[in-house]
């Protein structure tokens, strides 16, 4: 019989919808079509293990590790911020409770530490060494350090004060959206907060995730920085894969 590559599952949880697809661990992509059910409200912890139970049940041949990303710091476990999601989160140990809830091994991510990942293994910065910054520009920023391959988890750098304010209550995607700024007005935001963590952090390379970054031709270029800044690679797959690649290797 065929050896198959090892899996694990990834799932993406997001404010709208949560993701999820069998990884195969050696291409870096998903190894069945990904399924999205659309995330509850509220959407406390409880509420959305019932939708992992669900997603699971899908996939009765992927036994593997389960990976989950999740938009806040999280610490062996248990969820220690919650800016864009529901409160109930803070202080839930969610290894220990998805576990319970799937009955299988289940290992929580920050989900712009688990794109990082994923963007690193198998992505835009495949191969890079020293310090590689990823960020992700959604309804908040996300970020992800990597140096030489290893992950510095919860790094946070979208709640820089940048200006005065909160980083990514300027420069996320979803102020360009509320705002309704122009590529180049959006482009000049961008430019100053890669600025400022040029100036604090000097990597090698900055990788821009998020849904947007498949616009990347229409604001990219327009972002004045000295460091080397590219789109992602996995676009809206790095959530899913990273979070496998997350769990297959044992969590954090
Ligand atoms: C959260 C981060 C998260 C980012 C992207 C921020 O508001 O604090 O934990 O990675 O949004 O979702």
């Amino acid at each position: 019989m065929a050896q198959t590559a090892p899996q694990s599952f990834g799932i993406d949880f997001g404010g709208t919808g949560i993701k999820g697809a069998p990884v195969d661990l050696e291409a870096g992509d998903f190894a069945a079509e990904r399924v999205r059910i659309r995330t509850p409200a509220p959407s406390t912890p409880e509420r959305v293990a019932a939708v992992f139970v669900e997603l699971l049940h899908q996939f009765p041949d992927c036994t593997g590790a389960v990976g989950v990303t999740v938009p806040g710091v999280v610490r062996h476990g248990v969820v220690r911020s919650a800016a864009n999601i529901d409160k109930a989160w803070i202080g839930t140990d969610t290894d220990r409770l998805f576990t319970r809830a799937t009955g299988r091994e289940v290992h929580v991510v920050n989900d712009a530490d688990g794109a990082g990942l994923a963007e690193v293994r198998y992505g835009a910065a495949k191969g890079r060494s020293g310090l590689v910054i990823v960020t992700t520009l959604g309804t908040g920023i996300g970020s992800a350090m990597v140096y030489d391959g290893v992950l510095v988890p919860n790094s946070e750098l979208g709640h820089l004060e940048v200006e005065g304010q909160d980083a990514e209550s300027r420069a996320a995607n979803s102020a360009r959206e509320r705002e309704e700024l122009s590529w180049a007005d959006w482009a000049a935001r961008l430019t100053t907060y890669y600025r400022t963590l040029e100036r604090l952090f000097s990597p090698e390379l900055f990788v821009v995730g998020g849904g947007v970054s498949k616009s990347a031709a229409e604001f990219l270029p327009l972002v004045d920085i000295d460091t080397e800044i590219i789109p992602a690679a996995l676009l809206n797959k790095a959530g899913v894969v990273g979070a496998a690649l997350y769990a297959s290797e044992g969590g954090g």
